[in-house]
């Protein structure tokens, strides 16, 4: 056992996921990441304390596996990073109720599953912790032509939740926070034009992960800070541009 602080890591393979692994290691975290095929696609130094865990998210064995593994290797839970998500645009009338399952399956569900029990060791554990998840700036500031309304439900329910959590888990000294990113050059976006993507940032630039990242790490470290949304968008919560 040791007395690092350990932080979980939900969508962790890659893009701003695998960025935080990287960076918490560098911060002396245990960190446990998961996802689907996190051991299959991970390039991660198996020497540094990390333990991967494969499962969808959406499926509350992952999180009994995700948690388990944290108790067993590294004696604690002290952060969560619940950053797993999907996106999908299409015009409203096109959405199926297929469609809304799958996104609150991994965006809204795994939030649940992984949190609960976060929660409940950090309880255990009587020295408070930190939560912060990933939602976006589209939630209250919707682009014209990006056409995310019914992924936004999610997104827009993790930023309500969020301060929620934070108010009912406040004396517990248990932060819970969001991170609302614009657009950041991660995967999910190796089909966009990067000029198109340009013209959603009032400053016209995409964020890199470690921009993300930064602010995650700002949040989790920061003891006065709970129920906040941080936008790191380039400007984009500002409106019209
Ligand atoms: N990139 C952006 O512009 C942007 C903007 C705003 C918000 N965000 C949010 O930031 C977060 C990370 O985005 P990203 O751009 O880094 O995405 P990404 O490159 O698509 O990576 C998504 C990660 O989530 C995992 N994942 C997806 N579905 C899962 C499931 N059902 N169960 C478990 N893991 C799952 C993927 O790994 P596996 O395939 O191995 O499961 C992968 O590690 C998301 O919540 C996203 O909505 C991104």
């Amino acid at each position: 056992m040791s007395s690092q602080k350990t932080i979980l890591i939900t969508g962790a393979s890659q893009g701003i996921g695998a960025g935080m692994v990287r960076t918490f290691l560098e911060r002396g975290y245990n960190v446990v990441a998961t996802s689907r095929r996190i051991s299959e696609t991970s390039g991660f130094d198996r020497s540094s304390p990390v333990a991967l865990v494969d499962g969808d998210i959406g499926d509350p064995n992952t999180a009994e596996k995700v948690a388990g593994v944290a108790i067993d290797k590294f004696g604690s839970i002290d952060a969560l990073v619940n950053n797993a998500g999907i996106f999908l645009t299409k015009p409203f009338l096109e959405y199926t109720i297929d469609d809304f399952r799958r996104l609150s399956s991994t965006n809204v569900e795994g939030f649940i599953h992984l949190t609960q029990l976060a929660v409940r060791q950090m309880l255990r554990q009587r020295t408070g912790g930190s939560i912060v998840s990933i939602t976006t700036s589209l939630t209250d500031h919707p682009i014209a032509g990006v056409t995310a309304s019914v992924a936004m439900i999610t997104k827009g329910g993790i930023n309500a939740i969020t301060k929620n959590l934070a108010m009912e888990f406040a004396k517990d000294n248990i932060r819970v926070n969001a991170v609302a990113p614009g657009i950041v050059d991660t995967p999910l976006h190796e089909n966009d034009p990067k000029d198109f993507l340009k013209t959603l940032s009032p400053m016209g630039t995409i964020s890199g992960v470690q921009e993300i990242v930064n602010a995650v790490v700002y949040l989790t470290e920061a003891a006065g800070i709970t129920g906040e949304v941080l936008h790191v968008d380039n400007g984009a919560h500002l409106g019209k541009w």
